[in-house]
């Protein structure tokens, strides 16, 4: 039986690389004698699945640092549960139309339900009761959320998605660690945004993260994945350019005033001074 190959995620998930799927097959294709390839950021397992494909006899790991896997092997039970809300919504409600109360209530008691008995896969439901582009990660976020007809038509299914590939769950810089002087070896990097888009994955990152992140490329064969948003590659551009002698900020005083935008939004205004 051929294998299916996977131009995206099987299951919703923000911040997967499938715009980039065919450059990223061009790139592999640079690396004929890799001997292995280790995905630090796993995520949706995309960039993990497709160099698998590429080179299906070349070890390929998998770092499910935030266990998508369980998502994975939740499919049948979150189909279920879908095909309950299709029904739920009949075919009174325009696609995406709002819902009315009675039935967010019959939703809810639904999810709770399944609550009670295992997982739930928030992110998923997420993609078919919220607004496109919100996400809930529990119960309690969504509950008090508007919900939508957005339930997809289809089941979901991840046959195959992962076969053949090595799935550990590590800390990157741990991972990294045991690869590095592994001849071959080729890194895939897609760190998480920073710290002020990283709404539905379970961390917070900040600018330091993100240059430590750096510090491993250096020497090494990779496949590194970044924005403009974060700046970082003008950042670095500016440091190999400029160096300061010292920190211009070393004595100042600093005050901070803490900005709330939403529920994952918040920042710090700061204000440094100094009187030399
Ligand atoms: C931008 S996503 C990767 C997306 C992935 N390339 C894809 O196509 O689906 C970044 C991932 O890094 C994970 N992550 C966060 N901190 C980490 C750490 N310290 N070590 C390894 N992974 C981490 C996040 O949970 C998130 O899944």
């Amino acid at each position: 039986m051929k294998k299916p190959i996977y131009n995206s995620a099987p299951l919703p998930f923000m911040g997967q690389k499938r715009r980039f799927v065919g450059e990223f097959k061009n790139a592999l294709r640079q690396f004929p004698t890799a001997t292995v390839f280790v995905d630090l950021f796993g995520g949706s397992g995309l960039l993990s699945h497709i160099a698998k494909q590429e080179y299906p006899k070349v070890r390929v790991i998998y770092n499910d640092y935030e266990d998508f896997r369980l998502r994975l092997l939740n499919i049948p039970r979150t189909n279920i549960l879908l095909a309950d809300i299709r029904n739920f919504i009949g075919k009174s409600i325009l696609k995406n139309g709002r819902l009315p109360k009675p039935l967010h209530k019959q939703i809810l008691d639904r999810i709770k339900a399944d609550e009670q008995t295992g997982f739930v896969d928030y992110i998923t439901l997420s993609g078919s009761l919220l607004f496109s582009g919100k996400y809930a990660t529990s119960f309690e976020e969504i509950e008090n959320q508007s919900f939508y007809n957005t339930v997809r038509q289809a089941d979901y299914s991840a046959d195959g998605y992962l076969e053949g590939v090595d799935t550990v769950k590590q800390d990157y810089r741990e991972l990294y660690d045991q690869f590095k002087d592994v001849p071959g070896a080729v890194f895939l990097v897609d760190p998480p945004y920073l710290s002020t888009e990283v709404g539905a994955y379970k961390c917070f990152w900040k600018l330091a993260d993100y240059l430590d992140v750096l510090k491993i490329l250096t020497g090494r064969s990779y496949i590194y994945f970044t924005s403009t948003k974060s700046q970082i590659i003008e950042l670095i551009d500016w440091f190999t350019r400029t160096q300061f002698d010292n920190n211009p900020f070393d004595g100042a005083e600093r005050r901070e005033y803490n900005v709330t935008i939403n529920h994952y939004s918040k920042y710090t205004d700061i204000m440094l001074y100094k009187q030399v």
